[in-house]
């Protein structure tokens, strides 16, 4: 990576430098004139929604479950429709000086080890400043069509950074394995490095804010204050999410490549003298920081208890309540369609049919399928829609149930009871506009998938929020519905997430790991018409049948080896 041209550091051509590294060469910041609120919000009109830039900075000592939790939060949000991106300095760490240093590295009284430390700090912050700075052309398109946002200025728009490593293609190479999206989908990085947007300029909801995650220790105040004075130059709010754990009851994940290959006991060793490297100098987030101005949130052992500072607006607000309903209690959910259902087989959308007579020998054979599962002394509950299917299909599971008017099938509005080939005929620009980008399509006097997205959330925040050992969740859905759903959890981007394959008859067992969640799949080995339909792909003349699949898949998340320490578990793993 290039380092920042030092003669472009500020405007007073002053090089700063990451508070608590010696003065010896750390890489300047490069500065340009920061954006002016004013000017843009005077020529804005009074309705215009102001663009939200956030870093949310994480802050704690190793393994506190930092890159757990902004990982959540990326995924949450990116779900959600809004721009997220985390900046791991570890990972810029690894690039640059290898993934294997001993604990010494970061022993902050060994100057030469600090200040390589702060510059991949600062490459990083660089960095993540450049991604907040760059409104790209895709976003104000996106944001212009219907609430008529007004560019900010075009010194603003080109971005103040002046090192190279802003917006090159060796900046995707740097962004965190979850925030990366799938080659193909439309919201990969372009070859510039930034993301296009997702979403067409007709059906945005509201504006779409960007949301940084800057992934260090950030341990103590003059870092924090270094990072929030950078940030405000260029207009970007700052919010702390720290992360404290005394409770040795605690689990705690590590997923270091930085002890790829490493003999467990050395690694723990290694790992926990590099802590108390760090807590020579580590100080928990104080309101008093920044002259009483800084914003944080503090979690302290994982949800336990929540200390909320200085948090405003709305995307603020939504993450605090996010990170409240946060637990690593370990759980599993269920999920699975209702039973074929009449309109199934008539291939018929929407409705409120009942079940075909497979769909209901589907739901006589669900309670063997789930109750082997679950093994003894786990609880279920059963969410289901109000729609008669769901219902019906949960009917021989004498657990507890809950309807969730939530969980209802996406509102195809004036196509309710139609077949596809039906609506092809009545509509066919409608038609054709479904298929040309299915998750934003709203159904005349219905839904789209954003809009899904959207009515779920409380249901995602409640699955977040459950956390009795021992008492599983199962939803009895639909198809649209689960693809919404399975896709928060898999991290599936939202062009992709209409076309997920989510078949009759299946059970699919979710279990959330630190990293990453693993997949199970129960076929009950039950025919059942599939009503998957590939992006432009010609209409069944008659309903296929699903072949009865496999009666089982398991897909895993990369293993963890588990070790003890005096912190609790520790996972090394990758
Ligand atoms: O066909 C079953 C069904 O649940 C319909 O009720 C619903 O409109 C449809 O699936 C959603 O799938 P798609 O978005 O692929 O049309």
């Amino acid at each position: 990576m290039q380092q920042p041209d030092a003669a472009a550091a500020t405007p007073s051509g002053a090089s700063k430098s990451l508070p608590g590294t010696p003065a010896a060469a750390p890489p300047a910041i490069s500065t340009a004139a920061p954006r002016a609120p004013a000017a843009a919000a005077a020529a804005a009109p009074a309705y215009a929604l102001p663009t939200c830039k956030l870093a949310c900075v994480m802050v704690g000592l190793p393994a506190r479950g930092k890159t757990y939790i902004a990982r959540k939060v990326a995924r949450y949000l990116t779900w959600l429709g809004h721009h997220s991106r985390i900046f791991n300095v570890g990972n810029y760490r690894r690039d640059a000086v290898g993934a294997m240093q001993p604990s010494e590295f970061f022993d902050p009284d060994n100057e030469e080890f600090a200040r390589q430390r702060a510059e991949v700090a600062i490459n990083a912050l660089n960095d993540m400043i450049g991604w907040l700075d760059k409104l790209d052309d895709d976003d104000e398109k996106s944001l212009s069509g219907s609430l008529n946002f007004q560019p900010p200025s075009a010194s603003v728009r080109e971005g103040p950074l002046k090192t190279p490593t802003s917006a090159t293609p060796t900046q995707s190479t740097r962004v965190d394995e979850a925030s990366k999206k799938p080659p193909g989908s439309a919201s990969t990085a372009s070859p510039g490095g930034r993301p296009s947007a997702a979403y067409s300029s007709t059906d945005h909801a509201g504006g779409a804010a960007r949301v940084a995650l800057y992934d260090a220790t950030n341990s103590t105040p003059e870092r924090r204050l270094f990072i929030m004075e950078q940030c405000r130059e260029h207009g970007i709010d700052v919010m702390f999410i720290e992360s404290v754990c005394d409770d040795p009851k605690i689990i705690v994940k590590l997923s270091s490549p930085d002890y790829k290959g490493a003999d467990p006991e050395k690694a723990v060793e290694d790992f926990q003298s590099r802590i108390r490297f760090y807590e020579k100098t580590y100080q928990t987030l104080d309101r008093s920081e920044a002259e009483g101005t800084i914003s944080f949130v503090k979690l302290i052992n994982v949800g336990s208890q929540v200390i909320v500072n200085n948090v405003r607006g709305y995307i603020q607000s939504r993450i605090v309540y996010f990170l409240m309903n946060l637990n690593i209690t370990p759980r599993s959910f269920y999920f699975s369609r209702h039973g074929e259902s009449m309109f199934n087989v008539m291939q018929r959308i929407g409705g409120d049919a009942s079940l075909s007579p497979r769909g209901e020998q589907f739901a006589k054979r669900l309670p063997e399928i789930v109750i082997r599962n679950l093994g003894e002394g786990t609880r279920l509950t059963v969410w289901t829609s109000t729609l008669r299917r769901t219902k019906e299909t949960a009917r021989h599971l004498h657990v507890p149930k809950v309807a969730w008017k939530q969980l209802d099938e996406l509102d195809s509005g004036v196509c309710d009871g139609l077949t596809y080939e039906e609506i092809e005929a009545r509509y066919p620009a409608d038609f054709e506009e479904r298929d040309s980008d299915k998750f934003n399509y709203r159904y005349h006097g219905g839904e789209s998938y954003r809009d899904l997205v959207h009515r779920l959330e409380p249901v995602i925040l409640e699955l977040e929020r459950h956390y009795e050992p021992n008492h599983s969740i199962m939803i009895i859905g639909h198809q649209a519905v689960l693809r919404a759903i399975y896709a928060y959890f898999l991290n599936i981007p939202h062009e992709r997430l209409p076309y997920i394959k989510v078949p009759l008859h299946t059970v699919v067992k979710l279990t959330p790991k630190a990293y990453g969640c693993e997949e199970e799949r129960f076929s009950a080995d039950i025919a059942a018409v599939d009503t998957h339909r590939e992006r432009g792909t010609p209409l069944n003349p008659s309903p296929r049948l699903n072949p009865s699949g496999l009666a089982h898949t398991h897909s895993l998340a990369p293993s963890s080896l588990d070790v003890v320490s005096p912190l609790g578990r520790i996972s090394l793993n990758n």
